[in-house]
């Protein structure tokens, strides 16, 4: 399937369940760019926090909208780090973006409409050429409809608190994993349930459950995928 085609692979699925850190060893072990479109969700909910956009009532959309214009986000590459990092009007956010405040409110914000739109018209562009691998929520459904290779992922909610857990436990965040299961599963519900671009499989995405699969079998998976041994 490969030839010298540069690809644009989709990979959607729950929260928590290792997306990006696939796609992203999919992006290095084919020579490809990732863009990660949760960050740029993030980096807007970000926004609305630095803008007091949000309060007990909910999001200020009608201001949210006429601000739509001055919000730029890129990503950057960090020689230090050697990753991508996400930048907001002019200042990497990578760390800010995933703290638990932002996870609380990100669900609300991307479903307006125009968030989307936005942020849609933005990953278009970017995955123009081909040789890309962007995770997400509607990337093989609204984003890349054509895209060459759609995976779904999924894994239980516990597992994918307990991956969370540990994750932010490294970066010494505490909070609980109760609270963190608690998250996951209202975020699945916004993200399958809202209005706009819920999440749901497309039809012609791959299923990938990967509850019990380490990071070499979903690689290996994958590469049987794309090269059919027969
Ligand atoms: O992948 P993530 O958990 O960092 O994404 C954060 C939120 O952004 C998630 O709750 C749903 C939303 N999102 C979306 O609506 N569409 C996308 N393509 C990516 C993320």
């Amino acid at each position: 399937m490969l030839n010298n085609k540069k690809l644009v692979i989709a990979i959607d699925g729950f929260s928590s369940c290792g997306k990006s850190t696939f796609a992203k060893a999919i992006a290095s072990k084919l020579g490809y760019i990732y863009i990660d479109s949760g960050a740029m969700y993030r980096a807007i909910t970000l926004y609305c926090i630095q803008k007091n956009l949000i309060s007990e009532q909910g999001i200020d959309a009608d201001k949210l909208k006429l601000l739509l214009h001055e919000i730029n986000i890129g990503f950057i590459y960090n020689p230090h780090s050697q990753t991508y990092e996400t930048w907001l009007n002019g200042t990497s956010v990578e760390e800010a973006i995933r703290g638990i405040e932002v996870s609380n409110q990100v669900s609300a914000v991307s479903q307006i409409k125009e968030v989307r739109q936005k942020l849609v018209a933005l990953q278009q562009e970017m995955g123009k050429t081909g040789g890309i691998v962007m995770d997400g929520r509607d990337i093989g459904t609204v984003v890349f409809p054509q895209a060459d290779i759609k995976l779904f992922m999924t894994a239980s909610s516990d597992v994918r608190a307990k991956r969370r857990y540990d994750e932010l436990l490294e970066k010494q965040v505490s909070v609980s994993l109760n609270e963190i299961k608690e998250n996951i599963e209202k975020r699945d519900h916004l993200d399958q349930t809202r209005e706009e671009s819920p999440l749901r499989k497309a039809e012609d995405a791959v299923l990938l459950d990967n509850s019990f699969m380490t990071p070499t079998e979903q690689m290996d998976w994958f590469m049987d995928l794309i090269h059919p041994k027969n």
